[in-house]
């Protein structure tokens, strides 16, 4: 009889973290690994995020430090600050929080790829596509990992990603198609995203619409659904893309045909392996120029 296995991302992330020496030692004599945060603007939703890369960090002994920078700042003063930490050797990885305000778009540029700590400069995002040492965008790493762990196969599979963003769906394509997935990219401008996931093996949904994806969108087929949402229902509760009840009814329908299904909850998913990449990528810089 097949099951519906819940992927539980916090357990696998705290298992890794140990698995794999990810926290050194507090009196290591040598210099601490180091991240530095940048946000701009206020948006509710980075607080969290921020929030638990600071927990995270400081669990592992990497030195955390945010600095803000409000809306109205003068971008030549935020691009100055960040020539600053690029040439930093007390500093291995920075990153951006997005989502920025418009004027700052594109702004996560100006990291250098050694220390882009979010594997979103052109340089690592192309290494995702061609198979050179690069360093791993941190939400599609995370899912890889959760797939991996979990036994998910993906060769010849068909995984459709709902979402074409820089910080999920287009470094998602890399890794997938390194893993001979059969990779298909929905977007807003899809037409009829219905027929497209009514084939999917494999749904990862990255759109942040509270509960987008219900039970008409798949089939008996789809075993997995990635869920990498983070937003508030009509009661102010923190839910995913996915309408996690309504799946899980629809796949209660097929209880005896011998398929594991798999499915992330928010939270306590995906989040938790995005922050344990993090760490894992600043860990990698840290060793690879330790002096
Ligand atoms: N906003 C939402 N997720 C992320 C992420 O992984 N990195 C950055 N920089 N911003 C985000």
């Amino acid at each position: 009889m097949g099951n519906i296995n819940i992927l539980n991302g916090k357990k696998l992330a705290e298992s890794l973290y140990e698995m794999q020496d990810l926290c050194l030692a507090d009196d290591v004599e040598l210099r601490k690994p180091k991240l530095v945060v940048i946000t701009i603007g206020d948006d509710d939703a980075s607080k969290v995020y921020v929030r638990n890369k600071k927990k995270a960090c400081e669990k592992c002994n990497i030195i955390f430090e945010q600095k803000h920078f409000s809306e109205d700042e003068d971008i030549n003063i935020v691009l100055d600050y960040m020539k600053h930490l690029n040439i930093d050797r007390s500093v291995d990885g920075i990153m951006v929080q997005l989502p920025v305000p418009y004027r700052f778009k594109g702004i996560e540029q100006a990291i250098m790829p050694d220390k882009d700590v979010d594997g979103f400069s052109t340089y690592n995002l192309g290494g995702t596509l061609n198979n050179v040492k690069h360093i791993p965008a941190c939400t599609p790493n995370g899912i890889m990992e959760l797939l991996h762990y979990n036994d998910i196969d993906l060769e010849g599979k068909n995984v459709v990603i709902i979402g074409r963003s820089n910080i999920v769906g287009k470094p998602l394509i890399g890794m997938l198609l390194e893993r001979n997935a059969t990779v298909t990219i929905c977007h807003s401008k899809t037409e009829n995203i219905k027929n497209i996931t009514a084939n999917a093996d494999i749904l990862i949904v990255a759109i942040g619409k509270p509960k987008f994806i219900n039970s008409y969108y798949i089939t008996s087929k789809c075993m997995c659904i990635i869920d990498v949402g983070m937003n508030r229902d009509e009661n102010g509760e923190l839910c995913g893309d996915v309408d996690f009840e309504d799946i899980v009814n629809y796949w209660k329908m097929f209880s005896t045909d011998n398929i594991e299904r798999y499915i992330t909850p928010v939270p306590g998913g995906v989040g938790p392996m995005t922050v344990y990449s993090l760490v894992k990528n600043v860990n990698m810089i840290y060793s690879e120029q330790l002096y």
